[in-house]
């Protein structure tokens, strides 16, 4: 069964804005590495974000702050050899443009050049308006993100849901506005109040896509892993779980070992 929309025959930044425009919503998810971005993209995702939460996925960091800009342009290389269709987001990740507007431009040029990607994505609101401002500058698509933004984890303390108290909603509302003016073509809305998140994307002509706010946006991310049932020990609100893998493979690995054990594999059909 397939029920992808594949109208675009090639997903761009502006295919994002005419499906707002149109009312179709954007379909996103994470991907690291080519194998899984070859299902995703012949699937007909919309959006493939080379995520920084690799850093907890594919390397088992407790946070996304140690993964490195070499790192993020090896797994986003990897989904580029991939894809026909998709839109291709790169985070920036932590350290690589917090520095200053001209560090920004240099990451996000290493990104578009190295591995080929089609846009990057940014944690943050007026303090990095600079960098945003600069890398747009140079041609490069730029999509925000706001509410929680995992890279400042340390300042927030906890993953709790953002913006519930007016002052801080308030400070989102001006940061969203800020970002659409700047030139950004989308904004990620992270772990906020649905109502919040839907007043947000009604005020906005461009995308605001959501994961943790609700159903009110133009479209949903979630992260490939936990939405396929991989990682196990992550059950948010709101995550929605397709398949449990962590389990079916497990069954598959254990029935591998036993067969091995017990020298039914190979078979005689399975030698030379
Ligand atoms: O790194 C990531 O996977 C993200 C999504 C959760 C939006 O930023």
């Amino acid at each position: 069964m397939s029920v992808a929309k594949k109208e675009y025959k090639k997903v761009t930044v502006k295919s994002l804005v005419d499906m707002k425009k149109n009312g179709e919503k954007i379909s996103m998810l994470t991907a690291y590495d080519y194998t899984m971005a070859k299902i995703l993209d012949g699937a007909g995702i919309d959006v493939l974000l080379v995520g920084d939460s690799a850093s907890n996925v594919m390397a088992g960091h407790e946070t996304t702050l140690p993964i490195t800009l070499d790192q993020m342009i090896y797994h986003a290389s990897s989904v580029i050899r991939a894809i026909d269709r998709c839109l291709v987001v790169v985070d920036l990740p932590f350290g690589s443009y917090q520095g200053n507007s001209r560090q920004a431009l240099e990451s996000a040029i290493r990104i578009m050049k190295e591995s080929g990607a089609h846009a990057v994505k940014l944690e943050g609101g007026s303090e990095i308006e600079q960098s945003i401002s600069r890398i747009l500058t140079a041609g490069i698509p730029v999509m925000g993100h706001l509410g929680l933004t995992p890279q400042s984890i340390y300042k927030f303390g906890t993953y709790t849901v953002r913006a519930k108290e007016e002052e801080e909603a308030k400070k989102l509302k001006q940061d969203a506005k800020l970002l659409e003016e700047l030139g950004c073509f989308a904004l990620v809305l992270e772990k906020v109040p649905a109502k919040l998140a839907k007043e947000v994307a009604q005020e906005l002509s461009i995308p605001v896509i959501g994961i943790g706010a609700g159903n009110g946006v133009d479209g949903q991310v979630l992260v490939t892993h936990d939405m396929i049932g991989m990682t196990h020990e992550f059950h948010p609100r709101f995550l929605r779980r397709y398949l449990d893998l962590y389990q079916e493979m497990t069954g598959a690995f254990e029935s591998y070992i036993s067969d091995v054990k017990s020298g039914d594999f190979p078979s005689k059909k399975e030698q030379y």
